[in-house]
């Protein structure tokens, strides 16, 4: 199955394979591409598979990480995007872009600017320990508004103006704002975005209704975070059952395709990566979920042979294989994979 073709709707790939989001680091000041980062995407588009996500884009001024992000809240850094981008469409290889709102997990050293704030959904700490943390204060539902506005703004500059002929993902995974919302440990809101799963699972629902009615017919995923614990410790935040519930509201809504990772265990940083596919059991119960509405799920994080990523297709556990650090020590990591 590795090697079949797959469409998303209006999108054929030629494999299962996807390029997992992964942030580069180097951009110009003002968040446009290098020629180190057009080289990269580059050898992505030149890699084998059948789709890529490009890095996380920050949505909104405050949803950055870091001072030089790229971004897709002005038109001009857009535009400045399609260098990047045109390698993909040259070769007919879809390229996603990833939106984001960071929350308080942007790095406070990096973003020292007068007028910036840390916005979160209750004002509390991320339960990451990488990051310098700022101190943050609680979104307001007018900022809320704002902020989904922001992200349908963005997705139609990446779909319009930046030429991602992918589509978009909305980032709602690994303790980022979104994923913020959808965790009881990080929102204690008692308004409409907070309390019952529903509530806080709210943000996701508007978030992906406003994009869709800016992009047309372009593929629309989610990146979803399927818990705050990782498999096998016991849960407690955001559980599977709960994502397994949003994953089936989003299929149903109309979202494409679906990407599993973590909430606020992030990717599995330090779990086995030797081909052990990690997020296996994750991936499994939110497809079990969304394929009743025909919607394919991508497993990524410790999937290291072509030979577990067969089983994983054909034991129904995933429809899509990410692949992503592997191919930062190699850009040819796939060329034995005869995709
Ligand atoms: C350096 C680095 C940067 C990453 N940046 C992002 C990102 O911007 N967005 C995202 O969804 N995941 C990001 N990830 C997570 C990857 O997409 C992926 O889920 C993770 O590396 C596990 O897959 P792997 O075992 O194949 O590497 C990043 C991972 C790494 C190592």
């Amino acid at each position: 199955m590795l090697t079949e073709t797959i469409d998303i709707k209006n999108v054929t790939l030629k494999n299962r394979v996807v390029v997992a989001p992964m942030m580069t680091d180097f951009w110009n000041k003002d968040g446009s591409p290098t020629e180190r980062t057009i080289e990269i995407y580059r050898s992505y588009a030149e890699s084998g598979a059948g789709l890529v996500v490009m890095e996380q884009l920050a949505v909104h001024p405050w949803g950055r990480l870091t001072f030089d992000q790229p971004r897709l809240y002005r038109d001009d850094s857009a535009l400045a995007l399609r260098a990047l981008t045109q390698p993909f469409r040259d070769r007919g290889v879809p390229i996603v872009t990833q939106l984001n709102f960071g929350g308080r997990v942007s790095d406070k050293e990096l973003l020292d600017e007068p007028d910036f704030e840390f916005v979160t959904p209750s004002g509390l700490p991320v339960p990451r320990k990488s990051t310098v943390q700022a101190d943050s204060r609680a979104l307001t539902a007018d900022e809320i508004a704002e902020i989904v506005a922001s992200f349908a703004d963005a997705a139609h500059r990446a779909v319009d103006l930046a030429g991602f002929n992918g589509g978009v993902q909305i980032y709602a995974s690994h303790g980022y704002l979104i994923s913020q919302f959808l965790s009881p440990v990080t929102n204690t809101r008692t308004d409409r975005y907070g309390g019952s799963l529903a509530n806080r699972a709210r943000i996701v629902f508007e978030t992906v209704e406003a994009v869709r009615a800016r992009i047309g017919d372009a593929p629309l995923s989610v990146r979803l975070g399927a818990s705050d614990r990782m498999p096998g410790e016991p849960e407690n935040g955001l559980t599977l059952a709960e994502s397994a519930w949003i994953a089936g509201e989003l299929a149903q809504m109309g979202v494409d395709w679906l990407s599993v990772s973590g909430n606020h265990c992030i990717y599995g940083i330090g779990a086995d990566d030797n081909d052990t596919a990690y997020f296996e059991p994750y991936s499994r119960a939110i497809r079990d979920a969304a394929s009743k509405y025909g919607v394919p799920v991508d497993c990524t994080g410790g999937i290291r042979t072509p030979g577990t990523a067969e089983r994983l297709l054909q034991s129904q556990a995933c429809d899509l294989i990410g692949i992503g650090r592997p191919l930062l020590k190699d850009k040819a990591y796939l060329s034995n994979w005869n995709l």
